[in-house]
């Protein structure tokens, strides 16, 4: 299989795009791929004696079955816990997507996949009028849709899978991830996206209490400093739950069909 890979975007930010990336990577692997991580654009990370380090880019580097230079798993890590084109801003950085594209081709050439995590939101903005849109689609890449069930989910589904397809990239699938456990009718709301997005998700993640508690950026940051102070590989590794194995079959389908149709769009929304 020539070397391709997927871009994991979510609905906001904290709703759960690196546990279900390290997920995808894992299921992957399993699959027997070469799996390369990248996370481009992170904002909010520590200095260790290493430089910059972000905890996402550090989880899903951890998971990957394809070791890389940091430069090239996370080329834009930026220290304040922002958007990232505040954060760009602050540290004197532009953010340019055709080097985040030159990463990824190196991390390709390496690996039979590279899984790629967003930041934020799909038009979380990036530096002038650029978004994470523009790096999704300066790679290429099908998009992987995490939804983080939560009140609202279903208007920023739709707004994100509408804004994949306009930006002509395809939505290739979608994973449901039980982030707010106080969620009602949570059978209604996962049925009601099916229909709306015209397929049933990759894996429903359940809600897990025994994981590492969902914190806010700041806090996340604070933990990170602490982790810092202690040293670098103690930085907090997001867990991944498992997908059923049907799920890595789809992802595997779901690459192939890039690899033969390279960056054709298809349309998911009926
Ligand atoms: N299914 C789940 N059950 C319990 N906690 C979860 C679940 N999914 C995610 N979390 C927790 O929610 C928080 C946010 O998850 P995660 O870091 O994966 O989100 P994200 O979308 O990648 O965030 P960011 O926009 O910062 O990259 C983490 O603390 C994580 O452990
Ligand atoms: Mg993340």
């Amino acid at each position: 299989m020539p070397a391709r890979g997927l871009f994991i975007a979510g609905t906001d930010t904290e709703i759960g795009k690196t546990r279900a990336a390290v997920s995808v990577i894992r299921a992957l692997a399993r699959a027997g791929l070469r799996v390369a991580a990248m996370k481009p654009v992170a904002a909010g990370a520590v200095l260790t004696a290493d430089g910059l380090r972000n905890g996402d880019a550090a989880s899903l580097a951890a998971a990957a079955s394809v070791s890389a230079a940091y430069a090239l798993v996370n080329p834009y890590c930026l220290a304040a816990p922002v958007s990232p084109h505040i954060a760009a801003a602050e540290a004197g950085v532009v953010i340019d997507t055709r080097r985040i594209a030159h990463c990824f081709r190196e991390l390709a050439l390496r690996a039979d996949c590279v899984v790629v995590e967003g930041a934020g939101g799909w038009l979380a903005p990036i530096g002038g009028r650029r978004t994470m849109a523009d790096v999704a689609r300066a790679l290429e890449l099908p998009v992987v849709l995490v939804v983080g069930l939560r009140l609202g989910c279903l208007n920023h589904a739709l707004l994100t899978a509408r804004a994949i397809e306009a930006g002509g990239l395809r939505l290739g699938a979608w994973i449901a991830n039980h982030i707010d456990p106080g969620l009602e009718r949570v059978g209604e709301n996962v049925a009601t996206l099916e229909r709306l997005l015209g397929r049933p998700p990759l894996a429903l993640l359940p809600h897990e209490t025994s994981g590492i508690a969902p914190s806010a950026p700041a806090a996340r940051h604070t933990r990170e400093e602490s982790a810092a102070r202690a040293g670098a590989q103690e930085m907090p590794l997001e867990r991944g739950l498992e997908l059923p194995e049907a799920a890595g079959a789809a992802l595997l389908r779901l690459l192939r069909a890039a690899c033969r149709t390279g960056k054709g769009r298809r349309k998911l929304l009926s």
